[in-house]
């Protein structure tokens, strides 16, 4: 018998909790602090845009919190996803690696997004909301709301970053299938769009700014995130917890844990398991984190208290960050465009638990392509950064002559981002640099804040 490619878990597997890192994290954390006063924001700060079931989970401390059996029920639609083995990229790179990839893209949306969207709809479902706000980048975030939205009968209202809208019109449409409406950000619809007007590539940032002003305008409107807050990530942890029992299946456990970053929720996900499992129990699985060189937050940013969003309408969160009013460059993996981290994600990168690397466009696509044509799945860009870091691994083992278990977070397809692969087909795709005046001017627009330690 061949060894098995596919490590597949039944609809009874489905995770029951979601895994809470906060109580494990080194140190204290720091609060979110409101603009204002710079003091911690309490509930109270939130309970305009967000309803009080994820204000708990925003700040609770019971290690695991319990998935609602409304919201498994909607997971059993594509969840557990399949881990795979991956033989045939072992061949192609020569490698002694063992090489497995957890691949999210199966989910009706083809990304990981929808593990939080239906948990925020059910959420704001269940305290009378109406209608959800919301930004998009590539297009997934925007999708995954959406999907989670008709599923919970709630109006869905998306702001979709100006580069992405016109490089994808079939996303938009997608959401608008689902039901959504969907707009063009910088918008002329909010103060915050039209203030933005001069940035008609638009950013994550801008079209935060823009989705909050409308839910905060509104009493029955709510604001929801794709990523970046310890709720969103928490609900991404049912990647990690399926990993952990797919990879006993397959005899195994991870040396290196690598996914890709935008805000960070698909790598929490994926990762926020082994981390726990590192600080409790000694284990030293390393965790490396992906992110686009032309927007490297993790590696090149200051790690200080800085705005979710580029208008200055969140609370200050303690974050790595290039500069609430940074807009990166229309690099393709879209969902990695994003000024900052998941406050979570980014004290872990800063106490050592987590490495993260920086890593350029066009080698990500080489990787992808590689991957594609062996593997048959044609990644997203975004996790074309974490396969690429993938390859890296595979090639020290090689050279350094070990057998490494790799775990790689494939968190999505890239069936709507064939404009990007064309583009590096035709090898008219450049790589951008994050220059060091690009650094210089985005501390000095920092807002004034306490230090971090
Ligand atoms: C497929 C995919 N992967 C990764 C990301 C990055 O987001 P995050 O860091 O929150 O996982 C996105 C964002 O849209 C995405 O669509």
């Amino acid at each position: 018998m061949p060894e098995p490619t596919k490590f597949e878990l039944p609809e009874s597997e489905i995770p029951e909790v979601w895994v809470n890192v906060l109580p494990d994290l080194p140190g204290t954390p720091s609060p979110p602090l409101h603009p204002a006063t710079q003091e911690p924001v309490g509930p109270e700060d939130l309970a305009p845009i967000f309803p009080m079931g994820l204000i708990a989970q925003e700040v609770s401390t019971e290690p695991e919190i319990p998935i609602p059996d409304e919201v498994r029920d909607a997971y059993r639609l594509w969840r557990p996803t399949p881990l795979y083995r991956a033989h045939r990229l072992e061949r192609a790179l020569d490698t002694p690696a063992h090489i497995y990839y957890k691949y999210e893209g199966v989910s009706p949306a083809g990304s990981h997004k929808p593990n939080t969207a239906v948990a925020q709809a059910f959420y704001n479902k269940q305290e009378g909301v109406r209608k959800l706000a919301t930004e998009t980048g590539a297009g997934q975030w925007g999708s995954a709301l959406a999907l989670g939205c008709g599923f919970f009968d709630l109006e869905c209202e998306v702001f979709m970053v100006g580069i992405s809208y016109d490089q994808k019109p079939y996303r938009r449409v997608m959401m608008e299938t689902w039901g959504a409406t969907v707009h063009r950000s910088p918008s002329d619809l909010t103060e915050a769009g039209r203030s933005q007007a001069e940035h008609q590539s638009g950013s994550l940032g801008i079209a935060i700014s823009e989705a909050v002003q409308v839910a905060a305008a509104s009493e029955d409107t709510n604001y929801s995130l794709g990523s970046v807050l310890n709720h969103v990530c928490l609900h991404q942890t049912v990647i990690g917890q399926e990993c952990l029992r797919q990879l006993e299946l397959a005899g195994e456990y991870p040396d290196v844990v690598v996914g890709c970053v935008g805000g960070g929720s698909n790598f929490a996900g994926l990762s926020y398991p082994f981390v726990r499992r590192n600080l409790r129990e000694g284990l030293t699985t390393r965790l490396v984190a992906s992110e686009p060189a032309a927007c490297p937050t993790l590696t090149r940013g200051a790690y200080r208290y800085d705005f979710g969003d580029t208008v200055g309408m969140t609370p200050l969160l303690p974050m790595y960050t290039l500069g609430h009013d940074f807009v990166p460059p229309p690099v393709h993996a879209g969902g990695l465009r994003y000024h900052g981290d998941a406050p979570s994600l980014s004290g872990l990168v800063r106490e050592g638990v987590i490495e993260a690397k920086a890593i350029q466009q066009t080698a990500a696509f080489d990787a992808a392509v590689r991957f594609a044509r062996v593997e048959g799945i044609i990644p997203g860009p975004e996790p074309a950064h974490a396969l690429r870091a993938a390859f890296d691994e595979a090639e020290d083992a090689k050279q350094a002559g070990h057998e490494r278990v790799i775990l790689i977070g494939l968190s999505g397809h890239g069936h709507f981002d064939m404009s990007a692969y064309q583009a590096f087909l035709a090898g008219e795709l450049s790589d951008l640099e994050f220059s060091e005046q690009d650094m210089a001017t985005a501390l000095e627009r920092l807002p004034q804040a306490p230090a971090l330690t």
